[in-house]
């Protein structure tokens, strides 16, 4: 929603909010799972999950969350945030963007500005400069009724990759979001950053940033143009404007702030870049961050990953372990990975990866990275090779498909059993939605796997809410049967 229609909407806007937002805050509170991890879980996690069990992997796995240095390089960082924000930044990172990590550091302005000119002297490069079309770069109120729709049309095409790409999983948008609590707050982006670094950053993260977390969409350049003009106009992305009668009880202290022309004027003032060289020194600013010139206190050695290819390289690139777990590496916000070969279905998978479709349809939802057919092979092969149980499961229709009469068995059994009210199976007799829908689960999962995690839903997530119902090896089999069964029925059946 941009300024235009804002003003129109207002009126109309603030009743619809003031009556939902009760019930929004309320379906935040139920819907939005946190995935803080209970210390207890991961004693769990290891008492279930013992090495032993785990097949040798062809290859090391980089654990996402382990890097040596938490803040991002900043030799060229003056090419990315401006100034002014910059100088806010350093002052108080909290105040700037919500879920900050770093530290207030307690500089004074002196310090920061020359902290701010010493980080001019070491930049590098500067981001490309894209050609954009002239109307783009202006103003809203300054477009005319044509330009307007151009651009209306390139923003909304902009949102929808926005939606798929479901980047609010990382990033919260002022406060709401970012389960897997790894992105920064993006609601005042566009007071940091501009549509040039953007573009470069959502092109390819990893060239300006080797180790983050971030990953890497395989967007087309018209993706990331679109996504560019979503994210600089809309107001989500904008602080909110301070109500001025309100704030009249607390006169406001005033920060001071370098702006871009005082900067120019000091950019090359060696005397100030030397006092910002022991500024940093002093602040230890490199105990985090990799800063060209200081990094030798604390040599980071990097890690060689020209040479990766195949699934390695893919794991790196879309920085798959940010979400999932394998083995003891990564993170929990996902399903763990490290048995993915002996529970999933490989064709379902290949599908699901170029174009996944919701599951677990309230808490987690995996992004659409447009991943390549090539490169969806690369991940079902390794994972149907090395993500196995040591010892394969056995699985109860190795003989043959389940008869009529288990099928209908299981079926009494799932209703019996409550199955249905976390879970449908049926388009038609609804269910919960607590756990997966199960409609097609004898295309997801393998049989063996089924059984697996019915015998104790606990062993294989001892996070999960499904109780282990202590089920007979009889009534196993006929739930399985009548599971394995969900299959999308074929054209003309
Ligand atoms: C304890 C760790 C730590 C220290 C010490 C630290 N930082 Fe940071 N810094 C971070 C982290 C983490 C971020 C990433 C944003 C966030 O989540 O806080 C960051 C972000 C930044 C950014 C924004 C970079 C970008 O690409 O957006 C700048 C600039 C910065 N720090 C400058 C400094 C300076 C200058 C010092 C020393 C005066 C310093 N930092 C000391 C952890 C630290
Ligand atoms: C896997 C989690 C994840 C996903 C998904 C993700 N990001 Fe990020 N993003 C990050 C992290 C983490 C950073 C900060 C760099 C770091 O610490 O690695 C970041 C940084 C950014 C930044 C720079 C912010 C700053 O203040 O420096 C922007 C802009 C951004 N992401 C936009 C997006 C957009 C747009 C999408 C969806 C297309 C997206 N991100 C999806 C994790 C993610
Ligand atoms: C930003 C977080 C995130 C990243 C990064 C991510 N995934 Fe996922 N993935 C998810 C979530 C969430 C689900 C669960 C989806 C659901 O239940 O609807 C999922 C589901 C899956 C599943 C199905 C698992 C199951 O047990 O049902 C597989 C397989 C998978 N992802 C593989 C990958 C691979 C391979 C990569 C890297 C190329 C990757 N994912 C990157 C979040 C992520
Ligand atoms: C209290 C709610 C609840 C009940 C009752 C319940 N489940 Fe579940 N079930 C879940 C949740 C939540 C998950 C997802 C676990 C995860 O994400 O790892 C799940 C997962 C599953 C899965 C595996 C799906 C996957 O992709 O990992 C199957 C199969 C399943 N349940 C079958 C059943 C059957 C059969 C019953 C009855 C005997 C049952 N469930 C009862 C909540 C429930």
């Amino acid at each position: 929603m941009r300024l235009r229609s804002i003003v129109n909407l207002q009126k109309r806007w603030l009743t619809l909010i003031l009556v939902c937002l009760p019930f929004a805050a309320c379906l935040h509170a139920s819907f939005g799972q946190e995935r803080k991890i209970d210390s207890m879980f991961l004693e769990l996690d290891k008492k279930y999950r013992m090495p032993e069990q785990w097949s040798a992997l062809p290859f090391e796995l980089e654990d996402p969350y382990k890097r040596v240095k938490n803040g991002p390089p900043l030799v060229n960082v003056i090419y990315k945030a401006n100034v002014e924000w910059l100088s806010r930044w350093i002052a108080n990172p909290k105040t700037v963007v919500q879920n900050a990590k770093m530290p207030n550091l307690g500089l004074d302005f002196d310090e920061i500005k020359a902290v701010i000119v010493f980080l001019g002297s070491i930049a590098e490069k500067d981001v490309p400069q894209v050609a954009w079309d002239e109307f783009l770069l202006k103003k809203e109120d300054a477009l005319s009724e044509d330009e307007y729709d151009k651009m209306e049309k390139v923003f909304n095409a902009g949102k929808g990759v926005w939606g798929r790409a479901r980047c609010t999983i990382c990033h919260p948008i002022k406060g709401v979001g970012g389960n897997v609590g790894v992105g920064p707050d993006l609601g005042e982006i566009t007071t940091k950053i501009n549509r040039n670094w953007l573009h470069a950053w959502l092109g390819n993260t990893k060239s300006h940033f080797p180790d983050t977390m971030m990953a890497q969409y395989r967007f087309t350049d018209q993706d990331v143009r679109w996504l560019v003009e979503f994210i600089m106009r809309d107001t989500q992305f904008i602080p909110e404007e301070k109500d001025e009668e309100e704030g009249t009880a607390q006169p406001k202290v005033e920060t001071p702030v370098l702006t871009e022309k005082e900067f120019s004027g000091l950019r090359n003032d060696a005397a100030l870049i030397e006092k910002g060289r022991s500024v940093v020194e002093k602040a230890r600013c490199f105990v985090c961050h990799d800063i060209k010139g200081i990094s030798e206190l604390m040599p980071v050695i990097e890690r060689k990953r020209e040479g990766l290819s195949g699934f390695e390289k893919l794991l790196y690139e879309i920085r798959c372990l940010a979400c999932h777990r394998i083995q003891e590496k990564g993170g929990t916000y996902a399903p763990n990975l490290t048995f993915a070969g002996s529970k999933i279905k490989m064709n379902w998978e290949g599908e699901f990866l170029q174009a996944p479709d919701i599951i677990r349809p309230l808490s987690q939802q995996m992004p659409k990275f447009n991943l390549t057919e090539d490169e969806a092979k690369a991940a079902t092969e390794y994972i149907e090779k090395s993500l196995l149980t040591k010892e394969p499961l056995p699985d109860p229709f190795k003989d043959g498909p389940p008869t009529a009469e288990i099928i209908a068995a299981g079926e009494k059994l799932f209703y019996e059993k409550g199955c249905n009210t976390c879970h449908a199976e049926n388009i038609t007799k609804g269910g919960g939605v607590v756990g997966p829908n199960l409609a097609t689960v004898g295309d997801r999962l393998q049989p063996a796997y089924i059984l697996h995690h019915l015998k104790n839903p606990q062993q294989v997530n001892p996070q999960g809410v499904e109780p282990n119902f202590g089920l007979s090896d009889e009534e196993l089999k006929q739930l399985v049967g009548f599971l394995v069964d969900h299959v999308k029925k074929k054209e003309g059946t």
